[in-house]
Formats: structure tokens, sequence, C-alpha cells
């Protein structure tokens, strides 16, 4: 079989090396792919977003089956452009990608169906935004309606704050088309969970629930990023929680999306947050999390390729979904800077004993070297039998790989092993 993977980062090789496990998996394509994933796919340089030369590769060159993984050719309709070439593919049709392309949409669609998530008003009015802010109290989380990279949510923690917040959005354009309207919402507080699910409209399978590490300093401290580690399972997320997010959430998202004439088949993402009131829905994404992934496909026994097919002919509740019982740890090497501004170009050396644990990010090959090429270089990921040993040995291969610049937080699954201590 040929497959076609569109993405270039840690999660994209991470799907990779897991759909290489299955023996009728011949070529892997990578659109564009990058320097790192180039060891196990072959790399074609067509950008994630180029809907048109990603369906020509894809006719051209006979692929079997697609998976699409970024957002944006998800919300871009990538997945429509090459079903309607005939290509099979993994991941949501546009109108169901907005879940995760409008907060408004995805807002909206928890109040109709009575899924749990923070209180909020949306707007596209900016007057009306700022007396609105007026009228509550801070800490106000303010929220871009569209893609932002991650970046269009800003926890006020004045009114003042969220006012400057809104006027960045809405009047400047910070985050463009992304930021003319938003959400502003309750802030909510507890420890937050990501559980990625595969579905096929109907059946929903949770994966082996994870934590992310948003920020990029120890302690929690410093700036938002793409995520700077990652753990599974989540020691929060106890089997009773995931029954009541089952009930309350996750059957109810995926029954609402079919409701709407948007039946949502791929991988959804629910970012929740245990508030001392119960669980609440944080934000959906209608993709692999990452890093998350790094972590939550190591975890899985079953066959990748198998259930992704089965979400695309509509078969999940007769697949085979099961994670393993170990623990897993991935950390992820920056370059100095990330998220704001980094230098790039340093080499990355990586001894071959660990590179099967290692899912690059951001780097390209060069004369036969790896190069850095991004913020997020690549993830380190380790199974073990314990959380602990899992961070340790993650921890071990950090030390035997090497460029210059490079920058890792230290307490990636602290914070999880004190909870599991509990
Ligand atoms: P998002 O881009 O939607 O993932 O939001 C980024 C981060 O902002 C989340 O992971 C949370 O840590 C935080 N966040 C978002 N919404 C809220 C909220 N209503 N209350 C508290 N924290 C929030
Ligand atoms: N790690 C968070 C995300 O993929 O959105």
């Amino acid at each position: 079989m040929k497959i076609l993977v569109v993405g270039g980062g840690g999660r994209e090789h991470a799907i990779i090396k897991k759909l290489k496990e299955n023996p009728e998996v011949g070529t892997i394509y990578a659109l564009p792919g990058n320097g790192g994933i180039a060891r196990d796919a072959q790399c074609v340089n067509i950008g994630a977003t180029d809907i048109d030369g990603i369906v020509r590769f894809a006719v051209e060159n006979a692929v079997d089956y697609a998976v699409v993984a970024p957002d944006d050719p998800l919300v871009l309709g990538c997945v429509d452009a090459l079903e309607a070439r005939g290509i099979p593919c993994f991941g949501p049709r546009a109108n169901a990608a907005i879940i995760e392309g409008s907060k408004v949409f995805a807002k909206n669609l928890m109040k109709k169906y009575g899924i749990p998530t923070a209180a909020y008003e949306t707007f596209d009015d900016l007057d009306a935004a700022l007396s609105y802010i007026d009228t509550q109290d801070a800490p106000i989380v303010v929220k871009a309606d569209g893609l932002a990279l991650g970046k269009g949510v800003i926890i006020a923690q004045s009114r003042e704050e969220a006012k400057e917040a809104a006027v960045s959005m809405m009047r400047d354009g910070k985050f463009g088309k992304s930021g003319a309207r938003v959400v502003i919402e309750e802030f909510l507080t507890g420890p937050e969970v990501s559980v990625l699910s595969f579905t096929d409209g109907e059946t929903v399978a949770p994966m082996i629930s994870s934590m992310d590490h948003k920020r990029a300093g120890d302690g929690d401290t410093g700036l938002n990023t793409g995520g700077m580690g990652t753990i599974a399972p989540n020691p929060y997320y106890t089997p009773e929680i995931a029954a009541r997010c089952m009930e309350q959430i996750f059957l109810p998202t995926v029954r609402a999306m079919k409701a709407e004439g948007r039946e949502f088949r791929g991988c959804l993402y629910f970012g929740l947050m245990l508030t001392p009131k119960g669980p609440r829905v944080i934000e959906y994404n209608c993709r692999f999390g990452d890093p998350e992934t790094q972590v939550v496909l190591p975890l899985l026994e079953s066959d990748l390729l198998t259930i992704m097919r089965a979400v695309t002919a509509g078969t999940l509740k007769d697949a085979e979904v099961r994670f393993s019982d170990r623990h897993a740890a991935c950390v992820i090497m920056a370059s100095r800077g990330y998220p704001v501004a980094y230098e790039k170009g340093y080499e990355i050396t990586v001894p071959d004993a660990v590179w099967p644990r290692v899912f690059v990010a951001g780097a390209k090959a060069q004369d036969g070297r790896l190069l850095t090429s991004g913020g997020r270089v690549l993830g380190v990921t380790a199974v073990a039998d314990t959380l602990r040993a899992a961070i340790d040995s993650a921890y071990a291969d950090v030390e035997t790989i090497h460029f210059d610049n490079a920058f890792y937080r230290r307490d990636i699954g602290a914070r999880a092993l004190k909870a599991g201590e509990r």
C-alpha cells in the first residue's frame, strides 16, 4: 500500500513510525515531511496547505490512503478534495473540521447540545465586547475565533488587559481574520487532560489520556508554546472521570456533529479541564495533538492503519483499539528563544541507538547532516512500567542528543508524579 501523510512535525513522524509497523504498508510519502522524517518516509516538497499540489501528487502516484494530520489543511478541505478524486482519507471534512476552525462554532455547539464548557459570550463588535468585559471579574479569557497557531488565547489578569486583548484582535487585526470575532469566557481552574479519540461519526474510541506541558519554562512559567512535553496516561483522569466524559462530552459531541449534518470522522481531540464542578471542554481540535501523539501512539498496541481504515469505512465499532498499561513520557528539545525568536541551522546529532525513540519536528537534511530548522526541534519518548522510569529514561536519552542552543524543560511529568502519589 502507498500511503500519503500530510504534515511535517513530530506528530506526523510518530504517525508514520506507527503506520510502518503494519507489513502491508509499502511507501509512505510525507508532504512536506522534514529532514528527520526522511529517515522513515519519502519526503516531497509540497506544503501542507497546498491542497491542489497534494491532490495532484496523490493522483499521479496512485496513493491508496491518505492521512491529513494538521489543522490548516483539514479546515481548508484537503480531505474533501482528496475524496473527490477517490482517495480514501483519515481526517474530517472541512464542514466538521470547523469544530477547531471556529471557536464560536464550537462554543455554540456545546451550548445548543448541553455539553459542559466555560460560560461565554461571542462578539463581532468591539464596543459590545468592551462593555461586556466591564461586567466581568478577572481573570477573563479572551479567544480569537479562528486558527491562530495556538496563540489566540489570552488569560487576562485584569479588565484592562482583557480590553487590550480584544482591541488587538478585533481592531488591530493581530491574528488577521481569525481575530475578527472573539469568544470571551469564564476562567476555569483544575488539572488539564488531553483525550484524543478515534471516531467514525458514530462510535467513539478514546485513546489513552495524556498531559501536555504548554508553558516554555519549568514550573509552568513563561510563554505558552505548542507543547514542551507530554506524559501518558494522565493520573488525574480516573476511570470514573473517563466514564463521565464519555457520557457527558464525547458521545454528545459526536452525535451533535452528526445532527448538524457535519459528521466527524478522524481524530477528535478533547482538551478538558477537570474543574471542581466536573469536567469541562476547554477546546476541541480536529486532529491529533502534538506532542500528545508522541506519547499516545507509542502506547497503542492495536494496528493504527487498521483503526484508521475502520474510521474511514464507518466500522470503528468492530475495530480493536487497545492500549498498553505502561507509561510514556516525551520531552521536547527546542531552540533557545522559542516560542519567540530563535536561531536555526545547528547540526543535530543523535546516537543510532536512540533514533527509534526520536520524533523530529523542525530539522532539515543538508549534505548528509541534520540541521535545526524550527522552534520545536524534536521529541524523545520513552515507554516504561512506571511513569518515573519513563521520565528518567526519556531524560537519559535527551542527554545523548546534541545541538547548539538546545533547551528543554527539566520537569516534564513532575506534576503527574506528585498527583500519582496521592
Ligand atoms: P487553547 O489554545 O484553547 O488550548 O488554550 C490554551 C490554554 O489556555 C489552555 O490549555 C488552558 O490552559 C488555557 N485556557 C483556555 N481556556 C481557559 C479557561 N476558560 N479557563 C482557564 N484556562 C483556560
Ligand atoms: N498540544 C496541543 C495541541 O496539539 O493542540
